[in-house]
């Protein structure tokens, strides 16, 4: 055989001189370390955001709840006319059902920021959609969203993943692009669920793209990995960021076929 085309296929590891190999390894090793840190602090964060929720909310109009009833029980107690009136003891009434109805309120919301129904209720779509609207109105960037379906038949579990995919993405958004405008694009094609996220602001340089520091684009492409996707950033120096992915779709429906009995 001539030597024309002899090369071997290389692994990514093989390309690099031993030297170099070690330093691209101990790169991933540290950038998976802050990975691990970053998760860490998040779960951390979680436990901080939940127990401040129960300290200054929860707590408080519990305490508020129950001095409502003991003035009541000190009212009925006292027996004065006044404060036994049908009125009197109307307004402490009500009173009470506005602490519940706040109670009410604060659980609503607590669950909703730990995970929104409207995703486990009415599917992916629904659920980004939802996620749009709310960044929209949190952050005032406006925010088209735009999907070929309705109805995805998609796990659970990849669902949740795709969510907090968008979240980390828009959270780019709001935090770095002085963006006016953001338009998500959901589409399905040969078994692959596409989401592209195009907004007009600043547009991310190629540094932050390839920084082992950035590791919040790291769990993007780590969260999309783990779906078995693909993932694209592009930037535009004042025209905007896109961020692509493509994920396979496994569709709920799909189970392992029925085995036959003989
Ligand atoms: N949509 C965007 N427009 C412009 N720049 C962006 C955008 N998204 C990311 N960047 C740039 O890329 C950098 C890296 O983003 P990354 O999400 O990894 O980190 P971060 O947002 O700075 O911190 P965090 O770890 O909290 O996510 C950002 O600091 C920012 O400079
Ligand atoms: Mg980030």
């Amino acid at each position: 055989m001539t030597g024309g085309n002899t090369q071997m296929m290389m692994n990514p590891i093989d390309e690099f001189a031993p030297v170099e190999a070690l330093d691209h390894l101990t790169g991933t090793c540290q950038q998976l370390r802050h990975l691990f840190g970053r998760a860490n602090t998040a779960l951390e964060r979680e436990k901080l955001f939940l127990a401040r929720q129960l300290h200054d909310d929860f707590a408080q109009k519990l305490t508020a709840l129950s001095i409502e009833l003991t003035l009541l029980d000190h009212t009925f107690g006292a027996g004065d006319p006044v404060e036994t009136s049908a009125e009197a003891v109307r307004q402490r009434l009500r009173n009470l059902s506005g602490v519940v109805a706040g109670l009410i309120k604060s659980t609503r919301k607590l669950t909703t920021e730990l995970r929104p129904k409207v995703l486990d209720e009415f599917g992916l779509v629904a659920g980004l959609q939802w996620q749009a609207q709310e960044f929209s109105s949190r952050t005032g960037i406006k925010c088209e969203f735009i999907s070929e379906s309705d109805d995805l038949a998609i796990d659970p579990q990849r669902s949740t993943e795709i969510f907090r995919i968008l979240q980390e993405i828009l959270l780019n958004v709001a935090r770095h692009s002085k963006a006016n405008r953001v338009r998500i694009d959901l589409s399905t094609q040969a078994g692959s669920l596409f989401v592209r996220v195009q907004d007009d602001g600043c547009g991310i340089s190629e540094e932050d793209i390839s920084s082992p520091e950035s590791l919040g684009l790291a769990e993007i492409r780590e969260r999309t990995c783990l779906l078995g996707g693909e993932l694209k950033i592009d930037g535009v120096p004042s025209d905007g960021t896109l961020v692509a992915i493509e994920i396979p779709i496994i569709s709920i429906s799909a189970g392992p076929a029925p085995r036959q009995q003989n």
